[in-house]
């Protein structure tokens, strides 16, 4: 079993519908859930969520790759490394791997090179498995309810996303689940809990 959960994907794929079904069941199984999102989930990561998301102040690449860091730092501190030192599981609706393929992908920062930013300041703290919902590109944007200063850039960044995130689960397949979710949300959320929970 693992312990800290990824749910990952472009945006509109449906991670937090996934997200929310898969803590309910580990609820109804008894365990303690700790469910989070990236970015936010502490005081000082939503105030860089607002920055990151919802500023008309430029952002250069890589102070958004820092900022998203930074915000993830002191979830893993405040929230994430407690949570998991008393025995509970994490749920996080987006990860450290949102940033490997947002900035290190689609924003061509490298992979390898944001992956070293974000070790330094989560200290070990490391999704043990990651579940990525893939979705067309195009799809997902469609999908998409409200939109961001990221998601605002359109299908041709989210295209590079989804590229990361195929290439890292084809490196790294122990750790990724991968589903398809262009298929009605209640078969992919079916799936999902099925696979993760009810192993
Ligand atoms: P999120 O709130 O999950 O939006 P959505 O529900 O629409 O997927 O994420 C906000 C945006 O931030 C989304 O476009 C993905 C982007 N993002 C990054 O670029 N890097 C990151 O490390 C994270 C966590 C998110």
């Amino acid at each position: 079993m693992w312990h800290y959960l990824a749910v990952e994907g472009v945006d509109g794929a449906g991670k937090t519908t996934v997200a929310a079904a898969i803590v309910s069941a580990l609820e109804a199984e008894g365990r303690e859930v700790v469910a989070v999102r990236e970015p936010g989930g502490t005081a000082t990561g939503e105030a860089i969520r607002r920055i990151l998301l919802h500023s008309d102040d430029s952002v250069a690449a890589w102070a958004e790759a820092l900022l998203f860091a930074a915000s993830r730092a002191q979830l893993a501190a405040e929230v994430v490394a407690p949570a998991l030192a008393r025995g509970a599981v994490v749920v996080s609706d987006r990860t450290v791997y949102s940033s490997l393929a947002y900035q290190g992908g689609a924003r061509g920062l490298g992979i390898g090179r944001v992956r070293d930013v974000n070790e330094a300041g989560l200290q070990g703290i490391w999704p043990d498995r990651v579940l990525l919902l893939e979705v067309d590109a195009a799809a997902g944007l469609a999908r998409e309810d409200a939109a961001d200063r990221i998601s605002v850039e359109g299908v041709a960044l989210q295209s590079r996303v989804a590229e990361a995130y195929a290439a890292m689960a084809a490196e790294d397949p122990v750790r990724f689940v991968v589903v398809d979710a262009s298929r009605p949300i209640e078969v992919v959320v079916a799936e999902c809990v099925a696979g993760l929970v009810r192993r």
